[in-house]
């Protein structure tokens, strides 16, 4: 009966086990992560486009091949997350067809401008770090595709911010001008990076629910917080200051308390209206156009291969 079934999961999630595909799972359960791998998806694709913007300006060869290098993680990252969705039921297409007509959303993030190299220093240090942030606890997430999707996307991600720290190090160490380039980068990053976390607890729709599921492990605000305190010495040891004048130390509160962050912005941006949704969205569709033939002749390829082996 669906009480036994409910039982068992229920149960299951109590005891830190893994759901896995096959097992029985509310709808709402399964609706959730077909929700929140799909818009993880979208951000690992969409967020290729603003980083590979440079990948023809980068200043040396060494660059250019982490970069690239990077840029392939993210695709790779996507293509992951999009067989994790699958496990649940969902089809790819139906995914991409919602993330092309605004029904899915993707990370807040990809829709601020690489405006110089330094962007992509800072890329990595603030977003691929408060990516991390949000993805260490995904590991332990009580669905198992999801979970051990994130143990190697994890891993990708530490190359990630490690590269962008020492690009953003190598800046602030060299030319006044250089250094100059490396702080307005930080400046321009690092509120909307806070975002990346969403909505403080109290306005955040599934956190209660998903955290009861043992999806999400810890709430926006807390790992925002860990970011914040882990961002701070960072920072320092860059040379560099983060544009928040209310940063300080709380010896009481043991972290770091930080000044409002603006959310008309984050809403503004996630209705649409942030600097560059228009162009990334436009550029993933035409991309999808554009790689048509590849997918129907990967289909063709693999029907003629089924018939040989029939
Ligand atoms: N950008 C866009 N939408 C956001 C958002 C953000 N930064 N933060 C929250 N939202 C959306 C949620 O998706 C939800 O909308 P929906 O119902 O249409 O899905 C709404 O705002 C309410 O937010 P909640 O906190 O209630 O939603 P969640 O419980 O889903 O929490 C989340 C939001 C913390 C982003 C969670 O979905 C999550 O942990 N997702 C997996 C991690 C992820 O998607 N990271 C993307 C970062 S980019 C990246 O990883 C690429 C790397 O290579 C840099």
């Amino acid at each position: 009966t669906q009480e036994a079934y409910e039982a068992v999961f229920n149960a299951a999630v109590a005891a830190d086990e893994r759901i896995e595909p096959r097992d029985w799972m509310p709808d709402a359960y399964r609706a959730t992560l077909i929700r929140q791998i799909a818009q993880h998806a979208h951000s690992e694709i969409i967020g290729m486009q603003p980083e590979a913007n440079w990948i023809t300006r980068a200043p040396s060869l060494r660059r250019k091949a982490i970069l690239i290098a990077k840029v392939q993680d993210e695709a790779g990252h996507g293509l992951y997350l999009y067989s994790a969705a699958e496990t649940l039921g969902a089809s790819r297409d139906e995914l991409l067809d919602k993330l092309h007509s605004g029904r899915q959303k993707y990370s807040s993030i990809f829709n601020y401008p690489t405006l110089t190299w330094a962007d992509v220093g800072a890329i990595g240090w603030l977003v691929d770090g408060a990516a991390i942030m949000n993805q260490v606890p995904l590991c332990r997430c009580s669905y198992g595709p999801y979970a051990r999707a994130m143990v190697r996307v994890c891993k990708e991600e530490s190359f990630h911010q490690r590269q962008g720290y020492e690009s953003l190090l190598h800046l602030s160490r060299g030319t006044a001008e250089q250094r100059e380039m490396a702080q307005d980068a930080v400046n321009r990053w690092w509120w909307p990076s806070l975002m990346m976390f969403g909505p403080p607890d109290d306005q955040s729709a599934h956190s209660a629910q998903s955290m009861a599921w043992k999806i999400k492990r810890h709430s926006n605000d807390e790992l925002r917080q860990r970011f914040v305190d882990a961002c701070v010495p960072q920072a320092e040891s860059l040379g560099l200051t983060l544009p928040d004048p209310d940063l300080r130390w709380n010896e009481e509160r043991g972290h770091y308390d930080f000044g409002p962050i603006d959310w008309d912005e984050f809403h503004q941006v996630l209705k649409g209206n942030g600097p560059c949704n228009e162009q990334r969205i436009t550029q993933r569709r035409r991309a999808h156009e554009e790689g048509a033939w590849v997918r129907e002749a990967a289909a063709a390829y693999a029907a003629k291969h089924r018939e040989a082996t029939a």
